[in-house]
């Protein structure tokens, strides 16, 4: 909805869908350190943010309620499955989810690959638990919603809140720990900031195009469906046993590659044995930056791989397993990692 029509006739309407996490956590009071993910409920979280009513008209659905390293496939499908319902709902304007921040950078690009842009999609978090002193949920779930209620937040696909900033699905990492400065953009840098309750954008939104773009998104196949994809991680002195465990049980396996996406030259073969049977190997970097391009430090022609281009390791996997439901072709997988 645009702001002049916001103020001037009626409030944003967001549908708010929670996953669990620290933002619905509790602690002992001043212990922020030691807590347990996901205890509150939405309506709980809701009731905490003063200021929220005057903002928006809120409908709010627990969805799950898990720390986000038990993340599931199941929960993605049910969370893609209703927030597609949401974007086809004329009463609704925009689309926030709680979510826990270890993982939250996997949710947001699954949507953003399933999910066609267009409504507002806002995902958050926060480090500390709901009842730690400096708690950052309240904050953080305020800018989500005034964002998803913002017309500027269209056609972006799925962001993500933290901290004041405004990241774009495609290319935020949590690079912490520990800390409330735990997400970046790196190389692009991130999309934008709120000031307030007024989102100000600093990037035009991204192209969604490209030959993946224009393939089609929801339906997905049912979880148990979709193909096993795995992070292999390298290191100093791997041996191949650990590529071959793996090749053995996954459809595709993304390397966290030293550098510029490379392994021990035992690893590389294993792996290249593995793509010659058929199964999909992408190179990625363990770095958290750059770009592993194809055919360079590896020779991905002679050895059956693709380069995962500006993704992480995480990311790559999660866009290698959409890509093999819908096809195996070394050319077609490479176009839509570069596409990225
Ligand atoms: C989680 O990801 O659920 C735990 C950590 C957090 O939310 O910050």
């Amino acid at each position: 909805m645009p702001e002049a029509e916001r103020t001037a006739s009626r409030l944003p309407r967001i549908a708010v869908l929670a996953t669990g996490g620290t933002i619905a956590g509790t602690s002992t009071p001043g212990d922020g350190t030691s807590y347990a993910a996901g205890a509150f409920g939405i309506d709980q979280l809701l009731a905490a943010v003063p200021g929220l009513a005057a903002i928006a008209t809120l409908q709010a659905e627990q969805i799950a309620s898990v720390g986000s390293q038990d993340m599931r496939h199941d929960i993605w499908h049910a969370l893609a499955t209703r927030v597609a319902a949401l974007c086809e709902d004329e009463q609704v304007d925009g689309i926030v989810i709680t979510h826990g921040t270890d993982t939250i950078e996997e949710t947001a690009y699954f949507l953003d690959l399933v999910i066609p842009p267009g409504k507002p999609l806002v995902l958050t978090g926060a480090m500390r638990p709901a009842t730690a002193l400096g708690a950052d949920g309240p904050a953080n779930l305020y800018a989500a919603v005034a964002l998803a209620g913002h017309a500027s937040a269209r056609d972006r696909g799925a962001l993500v809140l933290m901290n004041e900033h405004i990241h774009d699905a495609l290319r935020v990492q949590k690079i912490a720990a520990s800390g409330l400065a735990a997400f970046a953009s790196p190389d692009r840098g991130i999309a934008g900031v709120m000031e307030g309750d007024m989102p100000l954008f600093y990037q035009p939104p991204r192209s969604h195009g490209g030959v993946w773009g224009a393939r089609p998104r929801m339906p997905l196949a049912e979880p148990a469906q979709w193909p096993r994809v795995g992070v292999l991680h390298a290191h100093a002195d791997m041996q191949a046993d650990v590529a071959e465990f793996m090749a053995a049980r996954y459809q595709g396996v993304v390397l966290a590659g030293v550098g510029n996406g490379n392994a021990s030259a035992a690893a590389m073969r294993a792996l290249a044995d593995a793509a010659a049977r058929g199964v999909a190997v992408v190179r990625a970097s363990r770095t958290g930056r750059g770009y592993v391009g194809r055919g360079v430090e590896v020779d991905d022609d002679e050895l059956g791989f693709i380069a995962a281009a500006a993704l992480s390791p995480q990311k790559a996997r999660v866009l290698l397993m959409l890509a093999l439901m819908s096809t195996n072709d070394r050319a077609t997988l490479q176009s839509w990692f570069d596409a990225q």
